[in-house]
């Protein structure tokens, strides 16, 4: 109850619902560390892409539960204006290492058409890693329609609705905050 009377003084007029509160967080990633550190417990390194700049906070979390020697870079990747996707991705930033021959971990925060995550791949694939999954904190299925790749490790399943804080934005605010809630009554 305090979280959500802390959440509506931050949050003013707009409307919220509260979806995984910062202990829910906590603890699913906490599995998703055991699942990937089974998985890669032989690579040397784990070479970590994160998707900036929404999985900031999830992939500082993640890594600090991680057992093997890891190495860390960023891709910048944009489709969003607002709450839609716009459908064309812009790689932002590239990528600065050389993964050949690597085991890579891509980290996201959220896959929701799967438009990003498609040209992420095509890059990715030309760049010859030994081994790449996929780690998504969030996935939205129901929005996944021409996309039919697994998902390595995912946190939470969402239906089709629109998610801030713990890195995530809408139109760069509610980034900060540790609870996660969905925007109610958007436009
Ligand atoms: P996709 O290309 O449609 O899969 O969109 C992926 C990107 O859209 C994510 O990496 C986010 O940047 C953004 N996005 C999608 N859904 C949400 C949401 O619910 N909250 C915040 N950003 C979102
Ligand atoms: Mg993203």
């Amino acid at each position: 109850m305090k979280t959500e009377v802390e959440l509506a003084n931050r949050l003013g007029q707009q409307k919220f619902r509260l979806l995984y509160s910062d202990t829910d967080i906590e603890q699913r990633i906490e599995i998703l560390a055991q699942e990937i550190n089974r998985d890669f417990a032989k690579a040397e390194p784990l070479v970590i892409i994160g998707v900036l700049k929404q999985s900031f906070i999830f992939i500082a979390d993640l890594v600090r539960k991680l057992k093997m020697p890891i190495h860390i870079a960023f891709m910048g990747a944009s489709s969003y204006s607002k709450t839609q996707s716009t459908g064309i991705v812009n790689i932002t930033q590239g990528l600065a290492s050389d993964i050949a021959g690597k085991d890579v971990l891509l980290v996201e925060d959220i896959i929701d058409s799967g438009t990003t995550m498609k040209a992420l791949l095509k890059f990715l694939a030309d760049h010859k890693p030994t081994r790449l999954k996929i780690c998504s904190l969030f996935v939205k299925p129901s929005k996944m329609k021409d996309f039919a790749t697994t998902i390595d490790y995912v946190g939470f399943v969402l239906d089709d609705v629109f998610v801030v804080s713990y890195g995530l934005d809408y139109d760069q605010k509610f980034r900060e905050l540790a609870h996660v809630i969905e925007l109610l009554d958007l436009d």
